[in-house]
Order: structure tokens, then sequence, then C-alpha cells
């Protein structure tokens, strides 16, 4: 067995036992891929995702159940998210399809990692990117695919207690038709800068606005946005600089499905959200994290006195109880691996 403390994990990086790699030529054409020791890959200097930024990402997590069956939330889902994002950046995808079985394949060969039930997940990273020798700038002459596991706890140390957030003017994290919506590695480059200083001040990520009229909600920094007014609750509308979340949609669903409240996807003024009676922000790392406040040009909005909100408790409960099967999943949103 693995050598690792489950009641200590956080979000940091351990090696796993095993990677699932495949590589493709300019067209596309990916090799079967294989399961492979987990190690360092070798780069030309002159790969195109080291000079240009060619790649793109997906988060996930597998978890274990009650009765220990190993359970994915939604993986094809990631599958096709990750060729929309490499659509975008000029990578060939490699098929949805064959992601879910190099995703199941690689979760498999990394079973010990697993932790138990209610411990933590083991969080699946499959990056694809531009691994060719190019000098122009211009699309890669190689392709690689490859998927990794780590063993993760919460991603914020508050864990299910509403964390404070900043809504910052200065910096934005993506721009009208560039590349928000994609799952792109240069968008995360882009938030280091404005993510340490707002941390820098005690707050646990940074809420985006749009660039174009610096006035609505975007997202947080790893995670979409939502907040109830009035009893409606809001979100964001996919604008194309907004990473359309897979946690974002399944909670729109269950809200309107199974709390029959009203959704709506819009363009949310900055305003409007100070007057929330509770607010979240999901993600697969995030899941479903209460935000406590949100502070703007150092006023803090305080919501439901900081205490988690009973919709943002609803959603949660119906959100991981689905994806640890306790809770009947007539969506069929969960898929068991063996
Ligand atoms: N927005 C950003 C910028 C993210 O990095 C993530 C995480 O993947 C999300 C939103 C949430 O997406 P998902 O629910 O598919 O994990
Ligand atoms: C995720 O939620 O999977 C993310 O990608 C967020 C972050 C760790 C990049």
């Amino acid at each position: 067995m693995v050598d690792i403390n489950w009641d200590e994990l956080g979000f940091d990086f351990i090696p796993t036992d095993k990677m699932f790699i495949s590589k493709a030529d300019a067209s596309g054409n990916y090799d079967e891929g294989k399961v492979v020791p987990f190690g360092n890959i070798e780069l030309s200097p002159a790969a195109c995702v080291l000079n240009y930024g060619q790649g793109v990402f997906e988060g996930m997590k597998a978890q274990r159940t009650k009765d220990g069956k190993i359970v994915l939330f939604r993986p094809l889902e990631n599958g096709k998210r990750m060729k929309e994002s490499a659509e975008r950046l000029a990578i060939p995808p490699y098929d949805p399809e064959k992601f879910v079985e190099a995703v199941k394949a690689t979760v498999l060969a990394n079973k010990d990692y697993i932790p138990p039930y209610k411990k933590g997940s083991l969080y699946i990273r499959p990056i694809l990117f531009g691994s060719g020798a190019i000098l122009g700038v211009a699309p890669s002459p190689e392709y690689t695919f490859i998927v990794f596991v780590v063993p993760v706890g919460p991603y914020y140390k508050e864990g299910f207690n509403p964390i404070k957030l900043e809504i910052i003017k200065n910096y934005h994290r993506a721009a009208p038709k560039g590349t928000g919506a994609a799952k792109a590695i240069g968008n995360y480059a882009g938030s280091l800068v404005p993510g340490k200083l707002t941390k820098s001040k005690g707050f646990a990520q940074e809420v985006y606005l749009d660039a174009k009229n610096e006035k609505y909600i975007e997202e947080v920094g790893t995670a979409n946005f939502f907040c109830v007014v009035d009893g409606v609750l809001l979100t964001p509308r996919l604008t194309g600089s907004i990473l359309p979340g897979i946690t974002r949609k399944s909670v729109i669903q269950l809200a309107k499905d199974k709390l029959g409240m009203t959704v709506e996807e819009k363009d949310i003024p900055y305003e409007e959200t100070f007057k929330s009676s509770e607010a979240f922000c999901t993600g697969t790392a995030a899941v479903i994290t209460p935000i406590g406040s949100i502070t703007f040009e150092e006023k803090e909005y305080i919501f439901n006195d900081f205490k988690v909100g009973p919709v943002t408790q609803k959603l949660y409960d119906l959100l991981v109880g689905i994806q640890r099967m306790e809770i009947d999943d007539s969506y069929n949103w969960v898929e068991v691996v063996k």
C-alpha cells in the first residue's frame, strides 16, 4: 500500500505510479497510447508548447463510494470540452470516447492512490500539447496527450466553509473572442499575478469582471460563480470568455429539477451580487464552495452572516450525494470504473 496520510491531503502534487501517454503527428493520428510508469518526459527546447503555449488541459476526479466502488463524474463531458479547447488552439483533438478510456485506464493503474471514502479524491489531469519543435509561430508538427493523477483533499484550505473573495479591476482573465472558453494553459499563467496579489491580502481567490465593459461578473480564479438574489439563482451567461464548467452545468440542472428554482444565466453587474442572500462557486477542484463575502474597492459585502446558505447546502448535498452514488442518479452522470 502507498504511504499517504489521507487525513492531511490538500491540493498538492504527489507523484503516483503510472500515467497514460499517446502521441500524434501534425494531422492528429494519435497512436493507441499506453500506460507507462509516471515520470519526466523529454521535450525539445523548441517545443511549440514551451515557446507559444500551445497546450490545453482538463481536471476531473475519481472517488470511492461507501461500498468501495471507483466512480467518475460525467467524464465524457471533459473529453468533449478538451476537444473544443484543442480546436481553439489548433491542436488536433483527441477523441472524447478514447479520452474516457485513457482516463479509466490511468485511474485503475493507480488504484492504490484513490483516497478512502470521504477522505478525498484522485484528481485526474489530462494534458494535450504541441510537443514538436518549431520556430515560426505555427501549429506544432507533433502532439502529446498524457493523463496523470494525484490524490487530493479540499482545494481551498477552508474546505466546505465560506471563503472570502475579492473582485479585481486591474486584471482580466480573458477577453471577448480570446481563449477564455478553452481550458488553455496560458489562461492560467495570466492569472498568477492577480491570484497572488489577492491571496496576499487574505482572500481565497480573485473574481474577474468582463474585459469589455468592466462591469459584469465573469468567474472566480478557478471556478464558476453563482449567487441567489430575490430567490433566483444567478450565474454569468457563457459569453465566450468564461470556462463552461461541468459542475456549473450540473448545478443549473439540479437547481431547476430538484429545487424547482428559477435559474438565470445572464450578465450580472457586480453591484447586483452585493444584494445576494448567498453565493457560491463551482468547479471540479472547488466542488461547491460557499462564498462568505466579496470585497470590492476595500468594502466587504457579507452574505448570510458568513454562514453556508440553504440553497448552497442543498445543492452541495445533491451534487456530492449523486457523485458518491448515495442519491438516485437519474441523469446517469456517474460512471463506475471497473
Ligand atoms: N472556471 C475555471 C477558470 C476553471 O479552471 C474551472 C475548473 O476546471 C472551472 C471554471 C470549473 O469547471 P468544472 O466545473 O468543469 O471543473
Ligand atoms: C479544476 O477544477 O479541475 C481546475 O482545473 C482548477 C485548477 C486546479 C486549475
